[in-house]
């Protein structure tokens, strides 16, 4: 990573080490992608596969998160599932257009609604979880 939005901070942290873990690697694979976008040897289908990787492991991290939130009794677990299948549909619809479109799509438009959506996600939301785990509730 160089010094980007996309670094890492000790904010992000949830406290639940292999969730943080997952978040890093979203992150990286976020970088992994505009470093593709901003390639001009890049071809569609290396630009697709790195997209691709990133919203497998986006898509597995919501699940994962969600088991994770159920076996720890957080009890603010359906609004905070609600958010990941709004996030879900908004990843599907890119997904339709980058991957099954005409090959003009806008991707780095689309790619940055993707960053902005999953780093508000995790500062917002999943950092939630570590208030719980601290002061045993789960609103500020
Ligand atoms: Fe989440
Ligand atoms: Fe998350």
């Amino acid at each position: 990573m160089n010094g980007s939005a996309l670094e890492w901070s000790d904010n992000f942290s949830t406290d639940i080490m292999s969730i943080d873990r997952q978040h890093q690697e979203l992150l990286f694979l976020l970088q992994k992608l505009l470093d593709v976008l901003s390639r001009e040897d890049a071809t569609l289908e290396d630009t697709q596969r790195v997209y691709q990787d990133l919203v497998d492991h986006a898509l597995e991290h919501f699940d994962y998160e969600e088991r994770i939130m159920k076996n720890i009794g957080y009890p603010d677990r359906k609004a905070h599932a609600a958010e990941h299948k709004d996030l879900r549909a908004q990843i599907d619809a890119i997904t339709q257009d980058v991957m099954h479109g005409d090959g003009k799509s806008d991707w780095k438009g689309l790619v940055s609604l993707v960053q902005v959506w999953l780093l508000r996600h995790i500062v917002s939301t999943d950092t939630k979880i570590r208030d719980f785990i601290q002061n045993g509730k789960a609103d500020d």
